[in-house]
């Protein structure tokens, strides 16, 4: 089995990601820590315990995290509703006390250190956390077996501000740390990466009318978020953006659970911008290798479509 321990914000992408795991029967989580991001760290610890919930899984320990970037304040981005889940309600949601007391940074490094090189971290939001257990472990990152990222940008397209993708943005300084001090085999699917590799919504539609609850409940917490993608694109964003749906923290789920989902990618070493008038969070690839940078890390450039619907029909079966 593969062990895996996810760090998210959960958000909708989020909970998509986590159902494809949790559906995958090479899988096993070991533990989930919340970060802020999509929406505040109670609301994201509330939605991962849902996704559990749906799927059978409320045994899996849920970590509470970061509320809050190292230096900025929260950005807000309600794309996935105000509550991260699409504000649908829901009576039966389990109640807050299922979360762990431990908090997420100290069971990160816990969970780490109790498998030394047997763990993938799996981050689909800021990367605060692990950037706080990098700071109060150095040996952390030296016993991550892998990891698999979902943020930044290839070619300086964002999405939150122009040059800069959501989950870097949130926490610059936290992407910095954290791209520049991993010694574990690190990939990253990017911002343009996910948009250029959208699933035609007639795909969706078969995906989300499976009969199943968790087709049902992925179906609803999505509907916000569906209106947004289904906008007309604009001239210049589909340059990169293919019309369609297009979950992104699938992507780096998908690479986690299926080591031959990615057919091909960039191998450099990448940092993060932390001044700049209007490229504050972005991604920069050192593609010349100027930096002369011991770590690099694999920037996914083209998958399996046919493996990644795969993964995402079962985690709705
Ligand atoms: C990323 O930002 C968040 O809004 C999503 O959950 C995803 O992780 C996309 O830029
Ligand atoms: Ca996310």
């Amino acid at each position: 089995k593969k062990f895996l321990l996810v760090d998210v914000d959960a958000g909708v992408d989020d909970a998509a990601a986590l159902m494809m795991a949790l559906a995958a029967p090479n899988v096993e989580i070991l533990g989930i820590t919340c970060c802020f991001g999509n929406t505040t760290v109670e609301n994201v610890c509330k939605n991962v315990l849902r996704v559990l919930k749906k799927c059978n899984h409320l045994q899996i320990p849920v970590y509470q995290g970061a509320s809050s970037p190292l230096l900025n304040t929260m950005k807000k981005d309600y794309f996935y509703g105000t509550d991260g889940l699409g504000d649908v309600p829901d009576a039966d949601a389990p109640g807050f006390d299922q979360v762990q007391q431990e908090h997420a940074v100290a069971a990160m490094i816990r969970i780490i250190s109790e498998r030394p090189n047997k763990v993938t971290l799996v981050a689909t939001g800021p990367l605060t956390n692990i950037a706080l257990a990098v700071k109060m472990d150095p040996t952390f990152p030296k016993k991550i077996k892998n990891m698999s990222i979902m943020g930044g940008n290839m070619y300086s397209r964002g999405n939150i501000d122009i040059c800069a993708e959501f989950n870097f943005a949130a926490d610059p300084e936290a992407a910095y740390i954290v791209l520049n001090e991993y010694t574990c085999p690190t990939a990253i699917a990017t911002w343009e990466f996910a948009s250029s590799n959208s699933l035609p919504w007639e795909f969706y539609e078969k995906c989300t009318s499976q009969d199943s609850e968790k087709a049902r409940f992925l179906k609803e917490i999505y509907t916000v978020t569906i209106g947004y993608q289904k906008r007309p694109i604009p001239k210049l964003r589909a340059l990169y953006r293919k019309p369609g749906f297009v979950s992104c923290d699938c992507f780096a789920m998908a690479a986690a659970i299926d080591e031959d989902l990615v057919t091909e990618s960039m191998f450099c070493a990448v940092s993060v911008e932390l001044t700049g008038s209007h490229t504050r969070g972005m991604m920069i690839l050192d593609i010349d290798d100027r930096l002369q940078k011991k770590n690099k890390v694999s920037i996914a450039k083209e998958l399996d479509v046919e493996k990644f619907k795969g993964l995402l029909m079962a985690a709705l079966k």
